[in-house]
């Protein structure tokens, strides 16, 4: 049976109240992504960057995993063979339905990271700049979140599914932000079919073999279910 690997990003936790990013609503209209997602912001406003995940923090432990989250644990659970979550989101919905083996490449809102030593610890709800890290006791405290201009993570693992899926499912995400926008291109190499799942047709959909729009609570749930009566 196939392999899938499915890249999810902030549409798919949209449903759970959580805020998307270029939505007119979205977080980057709220805030400015110099400010808050980048090394050069943290280093220059600790506190307003932690207030900015602190926030999120608080919000996305509120949250709830919706039905999109559901159906995708329940595809990891019944697909005879792999189904890889690769996700974008820092929220942690895809583990609270139930989902194994899901690789966040822009790292979690669960962690904290020493800037000096690399340390990672699990990150309270409330970060304060200034907090000593637990080993190196340096007060270089950050979240263990991936900023612009920075590495995402796991890209090698990644990729490796990449090379050796049989579909490849982009779900609530805009495609503007690379290499996870990329991605798609190197699942049609493998020779993997592609589909697009998002409220709207994002600008990368034309790239896609097959582009479902609506809501990912109504869109994601049919799509695994057509997938789990094809494996019956
Ligand atoms: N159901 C399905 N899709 C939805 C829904 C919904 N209910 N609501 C919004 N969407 C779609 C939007 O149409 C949009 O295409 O989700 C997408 C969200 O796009 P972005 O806000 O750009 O979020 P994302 O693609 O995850 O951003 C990628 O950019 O800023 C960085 O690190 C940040 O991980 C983030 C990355």
């Amino acid at each position: 049976m196939e392999k899938i690997v499915i890249l999810t990003g902030a549409g798919i936790s949209a449903e759970s109240g959580l805020g998307t990013f270029r939505d007119e609503d979205g977080l980057w209209a709220q805030h400015r992504i110099e400010d808050v997602a980048t090394p050069e912001g943290f280093a220059r406003n600790p506190e307003l960057v932690h207030a900015f995940y602190n926030a999120r923090r608080v919000q996305a432990a509120a949250a709830k995993p919706n039905p999109a989250h559901t159906a995708l644990a329940r595809l990891q659970r019944h697909w005879p063979s792999e189904v890889v979550i690769v996700t974008q989101n820092v929220d942690s919905l895809h583990e609270a339905a139930g989902a194994e083996r899901v690789i966040h490449m822009h790292g979690s809102l669960a962690g904290a990271l020493c800037a000096v030593c690399d340390h990672r610890w699990q990150a309270p709800t409330e970060m304060q700049s200034g907090q000593p890290c637990p080993v190196c006791q340096v007060a270089a405290g950050r979240p263990d979140v991936v900023w612009f201009g920075e590495m995402p993570y796991f890209m090698d693992e990644i990729f490796d599914h990449l090379d050796s899926t049989d579909i490849f499912a982009a779900i609530g995400t805009s495609g503007q932000v690379y290499p996870a926008a990329g991605f798609v291109q190197g699942a049609r190499r493998a020779g993997a079919a592609t589909v697009e799942i998002n409220l709207d047709p994002s600008d990368g959909a034309s790239a896609f073999d097959q582009v479902v729009t609506g809501p990912a609570t109504s869109t994601v749930p049919s799509w695994v279910e057509n997938l789990l009566a094809k494996a019956r």
